[in-house]
C-alpha cells in the first residue's frame, strides 16, 4: 500500500509575493488602487464581459446581483449554493426551486417548468457545476433564459478559466460571479468578483459595491491566481475524470466536475472511515450528503477541488480510489 501524500490547497508562492508587494506599497493617491483596477481588467479578460467589479467575498457578489435584480429568483432544488437563498431572504427577494436531475437542470426541464408556473422569475441562479460535480448545460440554459427574458446568473467559483469556454463564459451568462476564497479555483483565501455586460446591474448596487469592495492586497492575489486558474481547473477536472472512471456507481460519472460523489448506504460511518484514511494537513476533503450544496441523497463527496494540484498525482489518485472502494464496497 502506498501512503497518501496530500496537501490542502494553498496560495501559490507568486500570489504570496504579489500580495506582500501590494501590502508593503499601499496606494495613497485618489480613487481606486491600481491593483483593484488591474484585477477588474483581468476578470473582464477571463469572462469576456464588458464590466467587472471586485468584492470582498463570493457572497458579497451574490448580494450585489440579487439587490439589482428585482423580482423572484429560480434556484436548483439541489447542487446550488445555500448562500443564495439566505441572501435572497435578507433582501426579501422571493425564491422558487426548480426540479433537477441530481442538481443538473436539463434544458427541457427548464422550458417545461417555465411554461407550467404561474409566476415570472427575473433570474435563474446556478453554479457552473451542480454540486461542484456536474457541468450544467450553461449555453442551452442561457438560450432559454434569454428567450423568456430571464437573467442567467452563473456562480463560477468552481470554473474560472475553463479552457473549453463552456462555463464561466460571458457570451452565455448575463452575470458571472465567483468567490476567490479558499478552497476555490482562484484560491486567494478572500474576495470575489462580479462581471456583466449589463452596466445597470452594477449601477443599481453602486453603494453596495463600494461598501463591499475588495482591498488592493486581495486584488493583487486575484490577478496572480487568475493566471494559474486554467491550469488548476483542468488538472482538477482530469483528476475527477480519472476517479469517475475507476470508482463504481459515481453520480454524474459522464460529466465534468471538480469533486466526486458516490451513493452510500451509511454516509456517517463511511465519512468517518474515509476521514481516517485520507489525511490532508489536518483538514478534510470528505463531505457527507444529503446536503443542498451537493446532492440531496445519502452519499459521500470527495472534494478533489480542496487539494493542491501538486497532490493530484497518479499515485495519490490511485490510492484514493483504493481507499474509497475498500470503504464503500
Ligand atoms: C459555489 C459557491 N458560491 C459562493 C460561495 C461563497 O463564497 P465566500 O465564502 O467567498 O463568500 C461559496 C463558498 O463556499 C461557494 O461554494
Amino acid at each position: 500500500m502506498i501512503s497518501l501524500n496530500l496537501h490542502f490547497k494553498h496560495l501559490s508562492i507568486e500570489s504570496q509575493h504579489a500580495m506582500a508587494n501590494a501590502a508593503s506599497n499601499p496606494f495613497q493617491g485618489r480613487g481606486m488602487a491600481p491593483e483593484i483596477k488591474n484585477s477588474e481588467e483581468d476578470v473582464k479578460k477571463i469572462t469576456g464581459h464588458k464590466y467587472a467589479k471586485m468584492v470582498n467575498s463570493g457572497n458579497s457578489a451574490i448580494m450585489v446581483a440579487i439587490n439589482s435584480i428585482k423580482g423572484s429568483l429560480l434556484l436548483p432544488d439541489q447542487g446550488g449554493w445555500n448562500g443564495v437563498k439566505k441572501i435572497a431572504d435578507i433582501l426579501n427577494t422571493p425564491t422558487h426551486y426548480i426540479p433537477t436531475e441530481k442538481g443538473v437542470i436539463y434544458p427541457d426541464l427548464l422550458e417545461e417548468y417555465l411554461t407550467k408556473v404561474s409566476f415570472k422569475p427575473s433570474a435563474l441562479f446556478i453554479t457552473s457545476f451542480a454540486g461542484y460535480t456536474a457541468e450544467q448545460p450553461v449555453k442551452d440554459l442561457y438560450d432559454i433564459c434569454h428567450n423568456h427574458n430571464i437573467l442567467l446568473v452563473e456562480d463560477a467559483s468552481g470554473s474560472v478559466g475553463d479552457s473549453e469556454k463552456k462555463i464561466c463564459n460571458g457570451t452565455h451568462a448575463h452575470v458571472i460571479l465567483a468567490s476567490t476564497g479558499s478552497p476555490k479555483i482562484v484560491n486567494v483565501g478572500n474576495g470575489g468578483f462580479i462581471s456583466t455586460n449589463k452596466k445597470e446591474i452594477l449601477d443599481k448596487s453602486a453603494f453596495l459595491l463600494k461598501m463591499l469592495r475588495a482591498d488592493a492586497v486581495t486584488c493583487a492575489g486575484i490577478s496572480e491566481e487568475l493566471k494559474h486558474a486554467p491550469r488548476n481547473l483542468i488538472k482538477t477536472i482530469n483528476a475527477c475524470n480519472y476517479l469517475k472512471n475507476k470508482i463504481p456507481s459515481i453520480i454524474h460519472k459522464e460529466k465534468r466536475g471538480i469533486n466526486v460523489i458516490l451513493p452510500s448506504s451509511d454516509p456517517k460511518t463511511h465519512s468517518r472511515i474515509l476521514r481516517e484514511k485520507i489525511k490532508v494537513d489536518g483538514r478534510s476533503i470528505i463531505t457527507t450528503c444529503p446536503l443542498y450544496d451537493r446532492v440531496m441523497e445519502n452519499a459521500i463527496c470527495i472534494e478533489i477541488k480542496n487539494l493542491d494540484t501538486s497532490s493530484l498525482t497518479q499515485e495519490n489518485l490511485s490510492q484514493i480510489k483504493e481507499d474509497v472502494t475498500t470503504a464503500l464496497f
